[in-house]
């Protein structure tokens, strides 16, 4: 029976990464991962091939739509089986990548699918069925999230898909509707709409992207309805059948009234995610999840002695960096270190267009603590490089503690703003003034400007606007 310091199961950013700090750290570490290739949800089925997507098909509208007068004469014809073998050699690349750093960092990678079998011991059920069991100090539960379900919608992946399926629709639909207005079906309509779907959104609430800033999320549906975008708020689907050509979807208003039923070529679920501890044996160590699913935690611990947890599959968001920053700070406190995530300082971005980037409170956060907060808000309409690039939809707004002047919260929407919001969790992480960012000389002209912008609106003293 092999023994290690350290087994992670699950191969996702949280699993993976933790493998790698461990092998830095020089811990004799196993990886178990039941999928042919490492990168769990996010290199296999999430962020890479979904951001392949919206790259390619962002540029292509750009090409039908942008092009023209800025001086470039095309006439772009989609290619969409060409468009997918681009998303699928992105996500190979990065899962060889994964494996190389497995083997770089000494990391020994247990093909097949986990289960806790008792405090210590790992068993590990390959794919021709035969079982090993592993000894270790120490196990990482990493084994991510899988797509909720809705009474009524069976995900088929053929008519009714979930976000996987929806990853590679093989034809572009004419019309497709999505249930839940959040991060993946706001995406994934977005790459299907600019490849000439008709979309309709389909949301329980009465806004979008629940959790957002309000502000920030209204004008981010305003955005998307302008592009073409159809929503339907306040709607409790009841059910969804599938045809060979289509599927028609019945729903009706929370509020009370009529049914209504929509049909379209497509159905795209994507109403959250749940953890996934399908036959990992938490019994055998006394963990029991919530009502959600969800491994609760301490610093990472669980209750059961050695086994720790990270990652979609406990508490936080479901994101990739968290589950990353976590599994580094995982193993550092395995290893007598002083690991620590800041919960406050995550950013969090959605990758349409315009792309909408927050870190730190909402406006609605704050007025629920009853803290007491200035606002610096900046349009993209007065940046000249946005002007430039014909990209002047949307702002940038900070929210800054009244008192101390310390940045508690930003949200933007524009041009960019994936990359730019790390600017500010780096000020967060620094506990920065909203002035110590507008005393802060910014290249010009760059849409970054707009980040110092905003934050010299928080006293009053915006100079391009
Ligand atoms: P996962 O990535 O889910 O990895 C868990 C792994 O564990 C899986 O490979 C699974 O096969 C394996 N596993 C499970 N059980 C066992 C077992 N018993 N034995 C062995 N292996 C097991 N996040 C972002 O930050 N940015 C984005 O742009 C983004 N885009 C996304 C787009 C889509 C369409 C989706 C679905 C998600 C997206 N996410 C994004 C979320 C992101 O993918 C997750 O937050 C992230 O993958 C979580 O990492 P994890 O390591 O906790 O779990
Ligand atoms: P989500 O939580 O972002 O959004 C789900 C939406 O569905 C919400 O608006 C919710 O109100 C709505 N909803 C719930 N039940 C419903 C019902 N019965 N009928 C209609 N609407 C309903 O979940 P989503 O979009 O599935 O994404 C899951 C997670 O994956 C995200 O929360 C995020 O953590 C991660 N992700 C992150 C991305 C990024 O960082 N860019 C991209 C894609 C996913």
């Amino acid at each position: 029976m092999a023994q290690y310091d350290v087994i992670i199961i699950g191969g996702g950013p949280g699993g993976y990464n933790a493998a790698i700090r461990a092998g830095q750290l020089g811990m004799k570490v196993a990886l178990v991962e039941g999928r042919a290739t490492l990168g769990g949800t996010c290199l296999n089925v999430g962020c890479i091939p979904s951001k392949a997507l919206l790259h390619a098909s962002e540029l292509y509208e750009m090409s039908l739509k942008d092009f023209a007068g800025m001086g470039i004469e095309v006439s772009p014809k989609l290619n969409l089986e060409r468009m997918m073998a681009n998303k699928a050699e992105s996500v190979t690349g990065l899962t060889k990548g994964v494996e190389f750093l497995m083997k770089k960092n000494k990391v020994e990678w247990l093909k097949g699918w986990g289960r806790i079998d008792g405090v210590g011991k790992v068993a590990v059920r390959a794919a021709d069925g035969t079982e090993a069991v592993h000894e270790a100090k120490n196990i990482v539960i990493a084994t991510g999230s899988e797509p909720s379900g809705l009474a009524g919608v069976t995900v088929d992946n053929v008519r009714i898909v979930d976000s996987t399926g929806a990853l590679s629709i093989p034809e572009v639909p004419k019309s497709m509707i999505v249930i839940g207005a959040g991060v993946i079906g706001l995406e994934l309509g977005s790459v299907w709409r600019r490849l000439g779907a008709k979309v309709t959104v389909v949301e329980y609430l009465d806004r979008i992207t629940p959790g957002m800033d309000t502000e920030t999320a209204t004008a981010f549906q305003k955005a998307l309805a302008k592009q073409g975008v159809e929503f339907k708020l306040g709607a409790k689907v009841t059910g969804a059948k599938a045809t060979k050509t289509g599927v028609a979807l019945t729903f009706e208003p929370v509020a009370g009234g009529e049914a209504q039923t929509l049909s379209a070529d497509y159905v795209l679920l994507a109403i959250g995610r749940r953890p996934y501890t399908q036959g990992l044996g938490l019994e055998s160590v006394g963990i029991v999840p919530d009502k959600r699913g969800v491994i609760a935690n301490d610093h990472f611990k669980t209750g059961a002695p050695g086994v720790w947890v990270i990652g979609d599959v406990t508490s936080g968001p479901m994101l990739a960096h968290k589950a990353e920053d976590e599994a580094v700070a995982c193993i550092e406190l395995i290893a007598g270190k002083a690991g620590h995530v800041n919960y406050d300082v995550i950013p969090s971005v959605i990758y349409t267009y315009p792309e909408v980037a927050t870190v730190g409170k909402t406006e609605e956060e704050l007025k629920v603590a009853g803290t007491a907060y200035k606002v610096g808000k900046f349009p993209f309409l007065a940046n000249s490089r946005a002007k430039v690039n014909h990209e002047t939809e949307g702002f940038v707004k900070v929210l800054a503690d009244a008192k101390t002047d310390r940045i508690l919260g930003v949200h933007m929407i524009g041009p960019c703003v994936s990359e730019m919001i790390a600017e500010y969790a780096v000020a967060m992480e620094f506990a920065a003034a909203s002035e110590d960012v507008a005393r802060t000389c910014h290249p010009h002209p760059t849409r970054s400007e707009a980040l110092r912008q905003a934050a010299m609106g928080v006293e009053g003293w915006t100079m391009q606007a």
